[in-house]
């Protein structure tokens, strides 16, 4: 009896240190078909290559792709690039998110005012960011958004997200 009590604390304890450690990272765009998805599924990518201990999702500031999968051409060019992103699913962003995640990523300025506009605290405020930060710190540099554009902006998302990407991935890893 003890020692099953005892194994229940310990059980509880790990868990507890498992998600105390583990960063759950958000990416946001405007659809959740194109940038915030690329992103999600590069990061996870990368988590698998490098057994990063961490959480990922995305999401959409709009409504208007909810439950679809990412766009055709943004799921070509991942693939293309070795990044499968045909099980992803789109959803909108929500005021809940702010507590369920450590650090959210934004793709641009026009998004990142929608996010900031649900924000109810400083702690809310801080922990989200333009995702190219990452790379070039205080830049207000965007992902562009490639959805009315042609196949070459696809790949000059990828290669912009994959560098924000690696660079998590090795914060992370320190
Ligand atoms: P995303 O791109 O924000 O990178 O997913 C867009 C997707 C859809 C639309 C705009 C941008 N749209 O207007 O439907």
């Amino acid at each position: 009896m003890n020692y099953q009590g005892g194994s229940i604390i310990s059980v509880r304890f790990f868990i507890f240190a498992t998600n105390y450690f583990m960063q759950k990272v958000l990416f946001v765009c405007l659809g959740n078909i194109c940038r915030s998805p690329l992103a999600e599924g590069i990061m996870l990518h990368l988590k698998e290559k490098h057994d990063l201990k961490m959480e990922i999702d995305s999401a959409g500031t709009a409504a208007y792709h909810i439950g679809e999968a990412p766009d055709r051409r943004t799921i070509l060019n991942a693939k293309k690039n070795g990044v499968d992103l045909s099980a992803l699913r789109a959803r909108q962003f929500s005021a809940s998110d702010f507590d369920k995640f450590d650090r959210i990523y934004v793709m641009d300025q026009s998004n990142l005012n929608n996010v900031l506009r649900l924000a109810k605290t400083k702690a809310h405020e801080e922990k989200t960011k333009l995702l190219l930060d990452l790379v070039e710190p205080g830049q207000q540099m965007e992902v562009p958004d490639p959805y009315y554009g042609g196949e070459e902006g696809f790949e000059r998302v990828f290669q912009l997200v994959l560098s924000a990407c690696e660079r998590l991935k090795e914060e992370l890893k320190k």
